[in-house]
């Protein structure tokens, strides 16, 4: 599990503050001005987190264009950076000459509003998502170095799609290209299987005609969930109970006629994922990129050295921080091309509420759902 630390925002002004806000559109429904979701100092997001209003924004330096987010997911590293137990900075944003405060969010899609003189390449319209981890796109309007936004084709990709685009595809597909090299017939095992990256795996490896064995949590809707994710493409799907049958290696045997399995995806950590590792054949690679049953993973060291496997992990993060720009961009275009179907979601539109009280009740509602297992993607519009 992650380091737990608590980090406080010194020196600033915890008191809302009710700002003047102006009207950004005269359609039909009101949208304010300039909302962010802040807080100034770590914990449980239904405690910490607030919505609050902040200045306008002045005109673009040269080199920088506004933008203004219409979608902005909450990933579940982005609960974690909230609660303190994730191992980035969180942006800050100052909301007024006096008052700074963290920002949450590590997507979004949006457009661009207004361009600084000297920008090439980015116009009024454009529609861009952030190609640095941590920008804060929990937020209306930002001020953005046009160097740090990447351009998306404005069809062929929902606006859904386009603001989920930056962390799970990316993660889904350079774990499917980068340990092993699969070819068509190849077999990948994995958990969280209906999480955002457990449905991309599913899909690009599906295209690949790579076959997968996916696990997931049993729930009362199960064979609704396994039905939505074979319509995906997957080919075998199980509860972790399963991993209770001693059968069952016997049985992957027979499926995948006795061709090792070579790469194992971890989002979930635990014992049930030390179980999954008995299905792995020789020289495998085990990749773990989430915990989300908060448990640690201990493996079996006998699978080392007789199977000779091999654990990583990964981080899309990273990912970005080691490739230029070009590479960002081309990665998106690959994602674009992809076509995913768009991960299940809900809109939580903030922008319409009468004070930034009502909205900051509405966010903390959400997220105490999310706590539940809410089982859906939400989306921000603030
Ligand atoms: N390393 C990276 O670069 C990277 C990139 C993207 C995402 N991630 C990580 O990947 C994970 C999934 O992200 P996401 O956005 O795809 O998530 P998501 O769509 O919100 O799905 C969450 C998944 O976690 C499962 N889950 C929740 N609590 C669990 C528990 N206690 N035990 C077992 N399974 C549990 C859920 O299963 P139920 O439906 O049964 O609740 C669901 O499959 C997160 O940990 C995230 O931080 C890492």
């Amino acid at each position: 599990m992650l380091r737990q630390s608590t980090m406080r925002l010194t020196g600033l002004s915890v008191q809302l503050k009710l700002l003047v806000r102006a009207k950004a559109f005269s359609t039909s429904s009101t949208r304010y001005a300039n909302r962010a979701v802040v807080y100034t100092e770590t914990g449980n997001p239904a405690d910490v987190l607030r919505v609050q209003s902040y200045d306008p924004l002045p005109s673009p330096p040269s080199d920088s264009v506004n933008i203004r987010f219409y979608f902005s997911p909450i990933n579940p590293s982005d609960i974690n950076l909230v609660q303190g137990v994730y191992p980035a900075k969180p942006a800050q944003l100052q909301l007024s000459a006096e008052q700074q405060a963290f920002v949450g969010g590590n997507e979004g899609v949006a457009e661009v509003v207004d361009v600084g003189n000297a920008v090439q390449g980015l116009r009024k319209g454009d529609r861009v998502v952030v190609g640095k981890p941590q920008f804060g796109t929990w937020s209306s309007s930002r001020v953005v170095p046009a160097q740090d936004l990447i351009k998306l084709p404005s069809s062929g990709l929902s606006d859904v799609n386009a603001a989920t685009i930056i962390v799970n595809p990316p993660t889904a597909y350079n774990m499917l290209h980068s340990f092993v090299e699969l070819q068509e017939g190849d077999w990948v095992l994995q958990n969280g299987a209906n999480s955002a990256v457990g449905q991309a795996v599913i899909q690009i490896a599906a295209r690949k005609g790579i076959k997968t064995i996916n696990f997931v949590r049993n729930r009362p809707d199960l064979d609704n969930l396994i039905s939505a994710l074979a319509e995906l493409g997957a080919t075998h799907v199980f509860t972790y109970d399963a991993l209770g049958d001693k059968s069952l290696v016997k049985h992957v045997k027979q499926w995948t006629s006795d061709r090792p399995i070579r790469l194992m995806l971890n989002c979930v950590g635990g014992r049930d994922t030390t179980a999954m590792t008995r299905l792995l054949g020789e020289n495998a690679h085990l990749v773990s990129y989430g915990a989300m049953s908060k448990q640690p993973l201990s493996l079996p060291t006998s699978q080392f050295i007789f199977k000779n496997l091999t654990a990583h992990g990964y981080w899309q993060n990273r990912w970005y921080n080691e490739h230029t720009r070009q590479e960002r961009e081309e990665l998106m275009r690959t994602i674009t091309d992809l076509q995913l179907k768009e991960p299940e979601h809900e809109v939580l539109d903030l922008s319409n509420e009468s004070s930034d009280e009502a909205a900051t009740q509405r966010l903390r509602d959400i997220f105490v759902k999310m706590e539940q297992g809410f089982g859906k993607k939400v989306l921000l519009r603030l």
